[in-house]
């Protein structure tokens, strides 16, 4: 079915507006897509959209995303930008519009490698873009460059309500939607929630594109409590002085996300980064804050956070939490606790000697991040 004109109208759409303080009703599980005005590359992501009248909605994307770098090249060009949000597709679409893979890559291609078959495009009925030919829902629009309205409050994955930001504006002309259309959303919030879930498969998607960029990385965790994405655990192979820092650095810079990372912790490849308990070990034995610790002040920061100062502009900790070798100390490092192997396959033998036949230590989870997937 496709509705035009002043036939047009968004509140066909089930919007949600999930806390009492929101400012108004939300689209948050729609793919956005826009497409560069210089190369043709598309972006593809999930950005949360405001309703603002019956044509009209606000994108509410921060400045390193996709769409956001689209804009602006069409504005330098004097160009309004095109824009489709397709509703109700594949999951595994929506898991790959949310994977910050590399600029350059096309999230259609991601989603075909990641899904082990293409996705299947169709053309808009008035833009020069594609959309998933299953979307229920495509809604067709423009944005001009400086048209912008105020966008929020909402309640954000912080945990808190979000401030309010003058957002561009999306004009939308065409909805087209298949008879009796599934619609999928989801709501933000302090973890856990579903979003969060999301985040813990996403994490497992760019551990190998992180390690490509940065060879050294052995494993790498976001902690579900620190956001998903504001701290960084980094396991290395540390072969040379200095080697953690490099390793945090090349973190920041590997993909857009990670300029949202406050914190990035290094640490030996033998220590299991899910679980905290070793974690705060390493910090624990092997940092020395006068040396280990960096501060970069005055540094992109996420707008949604509100530890910072200023809007948009903070700093980030690096702690190296490695295994010191010279130069980086002169102090001599003591032997590692081992425990005898005579004995420790004595004690195996004799196991049920002592009475303990009955206790299954494979029982006894060491990971105490128990929701990260096996
Ligand atoms: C449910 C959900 C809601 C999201 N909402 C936003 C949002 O409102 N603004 C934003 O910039 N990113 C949001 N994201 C994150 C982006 O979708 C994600 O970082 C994506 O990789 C961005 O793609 P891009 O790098 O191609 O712009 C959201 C992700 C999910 C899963």
């Amino acid at each position: 079915m496709v509705i035009q004109g002043s036939e047009l109208d968004l509140d066909k759409i089930p919007m949600i507006r999930p806390y009492f303080g929101d400012g108004g009703k939300i689209v948050t599980l729609g793919l956005v897509i826009t497409k560069d005005c210089e190369t043709g590359t598309p972006n593809v992501g999930v950005y949360r959209l405001q309703r603002q009248s019956k044509t009209t909605m606000t994108v509410h994307w921060l400045s390193v995303r996709g769409g956001a770098r689209h804009l602006r090249k069409a504005a330098e060009r004097g160009k309004k930008l095109e824009i489709a949000i397709a509703l109700g597709v594949d999951p595994l679409i929506i898991m790959a519009a949310a994977t910050p893979i590399p600029v350059d890559l096309s999230e259609w291609l991601f989603a075909g490698l990641y899904g082990g078959s293409g996705v299947q495009l169709a053309k808009c009925k008035t833009l020069d873009l594609e959309v998933p030919a299953d979307s229920e829902i495509v809604l067709e629009g423009t944005i001009s460059p400086g048209e912008m309205l105020p966008d929020g409050p909402f309640g954000d994955h912080m945990g808190y309500y979000g401030g309010v930001e003058d957002s561009p504006l999306i004009r939308f002309h065409c909805m087209t939607h298949r008879k009796d259309p599934i619609y999928l959303t989801t709501f933000s919030g302090r973890p856990p929630k579903e979003e969060a879930m999301m985040a813990i498969a996403l994490n497992r998607i760019y551990t190998p594109i992180l390690r490509q960029q940065v060879s050294e990385i052995t494993d790498f965790f976001l902690p579900m409590e620190a956001l998903s994405y504001k701290a960084a655990i980094i396991s290395i192979d540390k072969a040379y002085p200095g080697q953690a820092k490099r390793a945090a650095l090349a973190f920041w810079s590997a993909l857009p996300q990670f300029t949202y990372t406050k914190f990035v912790i290094v640490v030996d490849k033998d220590i299991n980064i899910r679980d905290p308990r070793q974690v705060v070990w390493a910090i624990s034995s092997k940092v020395d804050p006068s040396r280990d610790v960096f501060i970069l002040p005055e540094t992109p920061f996420d707008s949604l956070d509100f530890a910072s100062q200023k809007i948009g502009l903070g700093g980030r900790m690096g702690i190296d939490a490695t295994t010191k070798i010279p130069p980086e100390t002169e102090h001599e490092w003591g032997a590692p606790l081992e425990s005898d192997p005579d004995v420790a396959a004595m004690v195996e033998r004799r196991w049920a000697e002592y009475g303990l036949a009955d206790l299954d230590l494979k029982e006894v989870d060491p990971n105490l991040f128990g929701y990260e997937m096996k």
